[in-house]
């Protein structure tokens, strides 16, 4: 078998040769496809850069107007997965939800399990991103025990989101530009991370040939861990609990600076910028401009600029290089917009959708082999099997 060399939680390994997205932790550096964050944050909007990761390039009018339409023409769900969504109990976590109805998708629409040809791929991404973010919109709906509400084919693909959200039933929903744009602007930033953990659960699934629903189902499991995607959920509740203790911010960053305690600042570090990271500083101004727009006034959202502060001017976060990371600020803009916290994680996932599909796609046309790493075993040695009577 050779030797091996252990890396446990991949820290230095490279797992793929990809052409999606790049980034450079040590610079605060994040393209895809080539083109900065920054750039695209502020000149594209999110389907335009669905389709750049999925297909390499940004679309001309003529392709941009024909991926649309195709999406459009997926914006329905079946009566039986309808039927499937309201059979969860009210009190599920969404993103348990999301996940099994993902996974369902695919009893629903076995073509989709073959894929083949780059035709079939196509397709299946299609039909899935305007499916996704029916069931991310009614897992909110059916957890308030709200009407579902259907897609309107007249709005773009933020706008039907947001609408399938909030809008009522009989009545006209007023749609706030500063929030469509700020909602746009997150789902842009979070579309793709290369080798994140739910890229590569998705892609690691996909390895054993599953198809796209199924592993896409994995990345939203993966996604829904707080040291993961879980995170911006993870902040409002740490938020939550430094106001209900008193609101003394100082006493939760000295505990997380404590070797005795294994409490973290929820929000804060990333495995991969190591000085900031690009999409925080895209997300604050993003932030100003919600809680402006809102006139928000909440102990929660001023612990949390209390919190960052504290903690940026912190020895023990300035040694370390822990600033607040992308998911702080979305909590924080979430909250500001009226979502509730679990459904964090769930727009997290809208939209981080098109870059899992980008990443399964790419490795099922590299016709990378199967995933499987090895270990250093430290178990029991051989020994004998011991009949029941004499253990
Ligand atoms: N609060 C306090 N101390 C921290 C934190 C934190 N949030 N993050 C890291 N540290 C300390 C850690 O204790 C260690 O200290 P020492 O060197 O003295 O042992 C040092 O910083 C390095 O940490 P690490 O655990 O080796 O770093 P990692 O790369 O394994 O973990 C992380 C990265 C994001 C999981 C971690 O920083 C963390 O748990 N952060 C809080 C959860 C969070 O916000 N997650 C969202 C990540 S960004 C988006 C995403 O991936 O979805």
């Amino acid at each position: 078998t050779g030797l091996i060399t252990l890396d446990i939680g991949y820290k230095n390994t490279g797992s793929t040769i990809s052409n999606i997205t790049y980034l450079d932790g040590d610079k605060g550096e994040l393209f895809y496809r080539g083109y900065p964050i920054e750039q695209l944050a502020e000149k594209s909007n999110f389907t335009e850069v669905m389709y750049l990761l999925l297909n390499g390039e940004l679309p001309n009018k003529e392709q941009f107007n024909h991926f649309e339409r195709e999406i459009k023409k997926q914006n329905w769900v079946s009566e039986e997965m309808r039927r499937l969504l309201e059979v969860f109990p009210r009190s599920a976590h969404p993103m348990g939800v999301l996940s099994s109805l993902t996974s369902a998708l695919t009893a629903f629409n076995p073509k989709a399990v073959n894929i083949e040809s780059h035709d079939d791929v196509e397709k299946a991404s299609e039909l899935l991103i305007a499916r996704f973010a029916i069931l991310c919109a009614w897992t909110y709906r059916n957890m308030n025990g709200y009407p579902l509400i259907k897609g309107n084919n007249k709005l773009n693909y933020v706008e039907n989101f947001y609408n399938m959200m909030f809008r009522m039933p009989n009545e006209e929903l007023e749609v706030d530009p500063v929030l469509i744009n700020a909602l746009d602007k997150i789902l842009i930033l979070h579309a793709d991370h290369e080798q994140n953990c739910s890229a590569s659960t998705v892609r690691m699934v996909g390895s054993a040939r599953a198809g796209l629903f199924a592993s896409i189902s994995a990345g939203v499991s993966a996604l829904w861990g707080p040291l993961h995607g879980g995170a911006n959920q993870a902040v409002i509740e740490m938020l939550e609990q430094i106001v209900a203790d008193g609101g003394n911010v100082q006493k939760y960053v000295d505990m997380a600076k404590s070797k005795d305690s294994s409490f973290r600042l929820m929000g804060f570090g990333h495995r991969v910028y190591r000085n900031f990271d690009p999409r925080g500083k895209i997300i604050k101004k993003v932030m100003d401009e919600v809680l402006d727009d809102l006139d928000v006034h909440d102990e929660i959202l001023e612990t949390a600029l209390k919190l960052e502060e504290i903690a940026l001017k912190d020895e023990y976060f300035i040694e370390r290089k822990l600033y607040p990371n992308v998911d702080f600020y979305s909590g924080i803009i979430y909250r500001a917009m009226g979502i509730p916290t679990e459904m964090f994680t769930v727009l997290f996932a809208l939209g981080r959708l098109p870059g899992w599909i980008a990443q399964w796609t790419e490795h099922r046309l590299h016709e990378d082999p199967i995933g499987r790493p090895r270990q250093v075993y430290q178990g029991a040695v051989k020994r004998d099997f011991v009949e029941m009577e004499n253990r």
